[in-house]
């Protein structure tokens, strides 16, 4: 049986995506065959293309963070699990395909009846959101929080998830997603024509008790400046680095997976040197699933949980056929989108286990 996945092909921009044909993959032992029912599209998808996430692979490579799919064979020494089970996983890689095969320990079964875009955004996006607020930044109801990026994949998620623990909310977003922040509960502050420091100062007069910077670079230090004392920056992210959906420095090509985080170190040291007990704390999802990998799986049926009771939903800004992802990646790379991007088989996320 032949299957269709995308390839990395070099370093750069979304002319480095490539469809290819090529026999489907046999699950070793151990391993289950996935069929893809949605991926997500995610900027750690486009920074790795670009050579500059942590996570970056070698070229040639599938990208994909997330996935939700149905099993569909099985490997040696494989048991508990059927065929026709809807599973979720995060691969890191991968996930742009439409089978794949993962070992059994990365799957996490997903209730049925659940739309699979809307359960994949949960598995990148909601788990990184639900682990800052919970894990790293411990909010407590009534506390003050400032999202940047608030009308995107992850700033949806922290906003839909911090209305459920009781914040008090302020969001950066650009004019287009004012209004979805107001609506997910956020203040929003219009970071292209506003000076948020400011804008929090006469809000929240003594500043916020965290704030939430995927924007990564000298922006973590501005964040710093929205805090109250004994606040904390939980710092998770480089957006700051891409500018239309390509290196902001125009230097391209390579891979160089470690000169964006060296200066999350100088800040996190900064933080904690400096008068005004204000701190930055890092996250990132596989650091910590791989150092605790019961907690990313608790997280994520909690969240399913939270899914399946209407809790939480998940914004879809578009479904695109696999064919399509690099204009799913053009999409996200322009910007203004709000919530999350999906490749979804046949062009449609509703599947269940049917083949
Ligand atoms: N550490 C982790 O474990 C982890 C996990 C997941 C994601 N991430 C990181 O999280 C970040 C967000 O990822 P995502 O997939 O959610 O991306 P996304 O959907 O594209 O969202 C990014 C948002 O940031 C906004 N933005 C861009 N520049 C901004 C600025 N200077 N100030 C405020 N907002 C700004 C964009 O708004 P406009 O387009 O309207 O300007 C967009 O809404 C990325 O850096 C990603 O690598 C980290």
């Amino acid at each position: 049986m032949r299957h269709t996945r995308i390839i990395v092909t070099h370093y750069g921009g979304p002319d480095a995506l490539r469809v290819v044909e090529e026999e489907c993959p046999e699950p070793k032992n151990g391993e289950v065959r996935v069929r893809v029912l949605a991926a997500g599209v995610s900027l750690p998808d486009v920074m790795a293309r670009e050579g500059i996430h942590p996570e970056t692979p070698l070229v040639p490579y599938t990208p994909g963070w997330d996935l939700v799919g149905v099993v569909d064979r099985l490997g040696d020494g494989v048991s508990e699990i059927e065929p026709g089970q809807i599973v979720a996983a995060m691969p890191i890689s991968g996930a742009y395909a439409e089978f794949v095969c993962l070992p059994q320990r990365e799957l996490v079964p997903v209730p049925s009846g659940l739309d699979a875009a809307e359960a994949v955004s949960l598995v990148l996006n909601y788990i990184t959101a639900y682990q800052m607020l919970h894990r790293s930044a411990k909010v407590k109801p009534g506390e003050r929080v400032l999202i940047h990026g608030a009308s995107g994949g992850v700033g949806t998620a922290l906003l839909q998830l911090g209305r459920l623990a009781g914040l008090e909310m302020y969001g950066t977003c650009s004019s287009r997603g004012a209004s979805a922040v107001s609506e997910l509960g956020g203040v929003p502050i219009d970071y292209r024509n506003q000076d948020y420091v400011k804008e929090i100062h006469r809000l929240a007069s003594e500043g916020v008790d965290a704030v939430f910077d995927g924007i990564g670079g000298t922006h973590i230090w501005r964040s710093r400046k929205a805090l109250r004392p004994g606040g904390r920056v939980v710092a998770y992210g480089l957006t700051g680095s891409l500018r239309g959906g390509r290196l902001a420095s125009g230097r391209s090509g390579r891979r160089d997976r470690f000169s964006g985080i060296a200066i999350f170190a100088l800040y996190i040291a900064g933080g904690w040197l400096l008068p005004g007990r204000k701190r930055v704390v890092p996250y990132s999802i596989q650091t910590l699933k791989r150092l605790r990998p019961a907690l990313f799986r608790q997280d994520l049926i909690a969240l399913l949980d939270l899914l399946q009771q209407k809790k939480i939903k998940p914004l879809i800004a578009q479904r695109f056929p696999l064919a399509e992802a690099r204009q799913a990646q053009e999409l996200l790379g322009k910007g203004g989108v709000i919530g999350k991007i999906v490749l979804v088989r046949n062009g449609s996320s509703l599947e269940s286990g049917a083949a």
